[in-house]
């Protein structure tokens, strides 16, 4: 397979379509039918709605139409090989939970990752479009990131006991019980926690100072890829516990001075565990 070409007029034209595509993805949520179709996945907790999937085909049917030879990966099941060196990592509807209670806190999360000579893949785009709120995230790898338009910042610096928290929980209760128990750890020695129901929206939410750092075990790349690269360009440092590539095992985000603070207080609770 090629090289993706990742010369910043292609890296512009990718970024325009990503927007495009979470952008109708995000008004045909927003037209939220009265009978949800909700069907459980991997828990009695975790709920799939007929609308993650019409949201996954429109994703998916624009990106076949704009770019046939892409390959792609879906929350609810799409994924084909890339043939073009480019591939599209896409969560639907990221806060389902949210989008079943109709809370605001939802939003479509895509990814967009490039090979390189060497076979690695990297992201290079990211576009979390949240409609409740009219907020759309960005960023082109090297450029910087932007909510609405305008160049976002993370915070920094910031000291633990003044820092905002935001996490998550896995669907699964063991794993639950255990995200409680690093969270009591936490508790006294931090300003305080958030738990807002959708990865890529709080990893937004690090980009743009929302919050002061995010971390949760377990997360799948839909939930992660696009939210990452839109941190990382706000200057956050994005990392797995150790400091590694951010994984499915463990996603953290925080500005540069908090990182080195909580980064060791985390890995001091194990919390990848
Ligand atoms: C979930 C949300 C939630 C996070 C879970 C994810 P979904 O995604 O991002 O905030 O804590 O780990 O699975 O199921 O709403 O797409
Ligand atoms: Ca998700
Ligand atoms: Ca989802």
């Amino acid at each position: 397979m090629p090289a993706a070409d990742t010369s910043t007029t292609a890296l512009r034209a990718l970024s325009a379509l990503a927007i495009e595509i979470a952008q109708k993805a995000g008004e045909l949520l927003m037209d939220r039918p009265e009978n949800l179709g909700a069907t459980t996945k991997t828990s009695p907790t975790d709920t799939v709605t007929i609308m993650d999937k019409r949201s996954e085909k429109l994703i998916i049917e624009s990106i076949l139409a704009a770019r046939p030879h892409d390959g792609f990966l879906g929350e609810e099941g799409a994924e084909r090989e890339s043939k073009s060196g480019v591939r599209w990592i896409v969560d639907p509807l990221d806060g389902t939970t949210n989008y079943l209670y109709d809370l605001p806190g939802w939003c479509v999360s895509i990814g967009v990752q490039a090979q390189d000579d060497s076979g690695e893949w990297s992201t290079v785009v990211g576009a979390v479009y949240s409609p409740t709120t009219a907020r759309l995230y960005s960023a082109i790898r090297g450029e910087g990131a932007l909510l609405n338009g305008r160049s976002i910042q993370c915070n920094d610096p910031v000291i633990l006991s003044q820092a905002l928290l935001a996490t998550g929980f896995g669907y699964e209760s063991a794993r639950r019980v255990r995200q409680g128990e690093v969270l009591a750890s936490l508790a006294g020695e931090v300003r305080d926690i958030r738990r807002m129901g959708a990865a890529a929206l709080d990893l937004c939410h690090v980009a743009s100072g929302g919050v002061d750092a995010f971390f949760e075990r377990g997360l799948a790349p839909w939930d992660h890829v696009a939210g990452a690269l839109i941190a990382r360009e706000a200057g956050a440092v994005v990392s797995d516990l150790y400091g590694g590539p951010e994984s499915s095992l463990f996603t953290f985000a925080a500005g540069p001075a908090l990182a080195g603070l909580l980064l060791p207080r985390l890995e001091s609770l194990a919390a990848d565990r």
